[in-house]
C-alpha cells in the first residue's frame, strides 16, 4: 500500500503576488562570470552584441529574467564605477584582491552592463561601494545614471555616448558589510547605511529608488533586528538575507563526485532557508507591520570546492541534478513567502557557483539550474495560492528532512502552477491534489529528472537534463494523484 499525502491548495484571491523579482541573477567580476563569461568583447569571433555574447543574451531572454545585480559581491566594495566609462584605453586597470589577484582593464563598465540590462528586459541592481568608496561617488553614480536634466553627471554621461538616462530602481548600499564589505558591526553599518542613503537622491522619473541595505549572514538575527530598528522605514526599500548551501565551509565537497551523505547535508542547509526566512520575516514584522521593506535575498545558491584544475579564486563548479532539487525547493520557498520576500538573487548567473549557465570558449550549456528556472518562471508575477502539506520524511543516518516541497500560483490568464520537489533521493512519493477546490478541469506536466543524482550536463553531452513531459499523475473524480520520483523537480498546469 502506497502512502499518499495530501497537498491542500488553497483557491484565494488575497494572497500575495509572487514577485517576478524572485527570479533574479547575480553577476560579479570574480573569475569567468563577467570577463570570460558574458563579455568577450566586440572584436571576439564568438558572436556577440556590444562584446556581450549572443547565446547567453537569448538563453536568460529565454528564463524571462527579470532583473541582475552587479558588479558584485565583495568585489562591490572595491569598484570605483568612474574607472570603467569612457573610452576604454583610458581606462585604469583594477586588481581583484577577493577573487584571484587577477588584474582587470575595466572593459566592462556601467554603460556595458546597463545596456546589457536593456537588452534582457532586466531591471539593474547595483551594488554600491560602501567599505572603500565614498558617498560623493555612490551619489554621482546615481545621477549619472538616472538624472534627466543638466548636471556634471548627466553631462558626462551624455559626452560618454548616452543622452537619456536608465532610471534604475534598485541600489544596494555596500554588500556583507559584516564581512568582506568592511568588518562592520550592525551598528557602526547603520550609521553608514543612513549617510550614504540620504544623498543618494532619487532624481526624477524613477518612481523612487529602492534602497537596499547589505543584510544578515544566514541566521545573524541580531543584524536585521539593528537594521529595522535602527534605519527609518522611508529610508529602506530592502534589507537583504545571504545564504548559501554549504556542507562544510572547510570541507565544501565536489560538485559532481559526491556520496549521499554530502547530498543530504546540502540539502540540510538549502531547506534551512525556509527557517531563515521566517525568522527574519518575524523580525521585520516587528518594525514594520505593513511589510512596505522587501526582504532580499541577494545571494543564494549552492557552493562546492571549485573543479579540479580550475583557480580556487573562481569559483567555478559544476551543476547537477542535486542543483535542481536544491533550486527547486528554495524557490518554493520563496514564492510561499512572497508577502515578505520580493527579491532574491542566485548566484551566480555564469560560470561561477551555482550558475545557470557554463562556459568553455565558444561553447556555452545550460544547468539543470537553468531549467528549474525555466520551468519556474510561470510564476513570475502571479497570484499565490497558498498550500499546506504535511511532508513526509527523507530520512537519513538518523537525521530527517521534509522530502516534498511545493508551492502554487494562478497566473493573469488564469493557468495554475503547481511546483512539486522531491528530495528524497531514492524513493518515489505520491501527493494527492483536491482540483475541485481550485476549478481545474485538466492537468499536463513537465519533470527534470536523470537516472543518477550525480548527473549533469556536459560539454560533450549538454542536453542530458532537460525538461521533458511528464504522464506521472492521474486524475479521477476531482482528485490529482502525482508519483514523484526520487530527485525530481515538476511543474503541473492546470485549466
Ligand atoms: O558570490 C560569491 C561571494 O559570496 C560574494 O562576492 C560575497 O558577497 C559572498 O560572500
Amino acid at each position: 500500500q502506497k502512502e499518499t499525502t495530501v497537498l491542500t491548495i488553497k483557491n484565494t484571491a488575497n494572497a500575495p503576488t509572487i514577485n517576478k523579482n524572485i527570479y533574479g541573477h547575480f553577476a560579479e567580476h570574480l573569475g569567468r562570470c563577467i570577463y570570460g563569461g558574458f563579455f568577450v568583447g566586440d572584436t571576439s569571433k564568438i558572436p556577440n552584441t556590444a562584446g556581450v555574447r549572443n547565446d547567453i543574451i537569448d538563453a536568460l531572454k529565454k528564463l524571462k529574467i527579470p532583473n541582475l545585480r552587479w558588479p558584485g559581491g565583495c568585489f562591490a566594495d572595491t569598484y570605483h564605477w568612474k574607472d570603467g566609462i569612457g573610452p576604454r584605453e583610458n581606462r585604469p586597470t583594477i586588481v581583484n584582491r577577493w577573487w584571484g589577484g587577477t588584474t582587470e582593464d575595466n572593459s566592462f563598465g556601467t554603460h556595458d552592463f546597463l545596456n546589457l540590462c536593456e537588452t534582457l528586459g532586466a531591471e539593474p541592481y547595483l551594488s554600491g561601494n560602501v567599505g572603500s568608496g565614498t558617498v560623493q561617488e555612490l551619489a554621482d553614480w546615481v545621477q549619472y545614471a538616472n538624472f534627466g536634466g543638466k548636471s556634471p553627471m548627466s553631462d558626462l554621461r551624455k559626452k560618454n555616448g548616452r543622452t537619456e538616462p536608465w532610471k534604475v530602481k534598485f541600489w544596494g548600499i555596500g554588500n556583507e558589510a559584516w564581512g568582506c564589505g568592511g568588518n562592520m558591526t550592525a551598528d557602526y553599518y547603520v550609521g553608514e547605511y543612513r549617510k550614504f542613503a540620504t544623498f543618494m537622491s532619487d532624481w526624477e522619473n524613477t518612481g523612487g529608488l529602492t534602497r537596499i541595505a547589505s543584510g544578515s549572514n544566514s541566521a545573524d538575527y541580531n543584524w536585521t533586528e539593528t537594521l529595522m530598528k535602527d534605519i527609518p522605514l522611508n529610508m529602506l526599500g530592502g534589507v537583504g538575507v545571504h545564504h548559501y548551501a554549504v556542507i562544510d565551509w572547510a570541507k565544501k565537497g565536489d560538485g559532481v563526485d559526491y556520496t549521499e551523505f554530502e547530498y543530504f547535508q546540502t540539502m540540510k542547509s538549502a531547506l534551512k532557508m525556509e527557517e531563515l526566512v521566517t525568522k527574519h520575516s518575524a523580525i521585520m514584522d516587528k518594525y514594520d507591520p505593513e511589510k512596505k521593506v522587501a526582504m532580499i535575498v541577494d545571494e543564494w545558491g549552492a557552493w562546492y570546492e571549485v573543479e579540479k584544475g580550475t583557480n580556487p579564486g573562481f569559483l567555478y563548479q559544476q551543476n547537477t541534478m542535486r542543483d535542481a532539487v536544491l533550486a527547486g525547493s528554495t524557490l518554493n520557498i520563496f514564492n510561499n513567502h512572497a508577502d515578505r520576500v520580493r527579491m532574491a538573487n542566485l548566484a551566480q548567473c555564469v560560470n561561477v557557483l551555482q550558475a545557470v549557465i557554463l562556459t568553455d570558449k565558444a561553447k556555452m550549456i545550460l544547468t539543470p539550474t537553468y531549467y528549474v528556472m525555466q520551468l519556474y518562471s510561470v510564476h513570475q508575477d502571479a497570484q499565490q495560492l497558498p498550500i499546506s502539506i504535511k511532508s513526509p520524511l527523507y530520512t537519513f543516518n538518523g537525521e530527517s528532512l521534509p522530502a516534498l516541497m511545493a508551492s502554487a500560483s494562478k497566473d493573469k490568464k488564469g493557468l495554475t502552477h503547481i511546483s512539486l520537489v522531491n528530495v528524497d533521493s531514492k524513493k518515489e512519493n505520491t501527493v494527492e491534489i483536491d482540483l475541485n477546490e481550485l476549478g481545474i478541469k485538466s492537468v499536463t506536466g513537465m519533470i527534470i529528472g536523470s537516472s543518477k543524482l550525480q548527473d549533469f550536463n556536459s560539454f560533450d553531452n549538454p542536453t542530458k537534463i532537460q525538461p521533458v513531459t511528464f504522464k506521472g499523475f492521474d486524475v479521477k473524480k476531482g482528485k490529482l494523484t502525482v508519483n514523484i520520483p526520487p530527485f525530481s523537480v515538476i511543474m503541473l498546469e492546470g485549466k
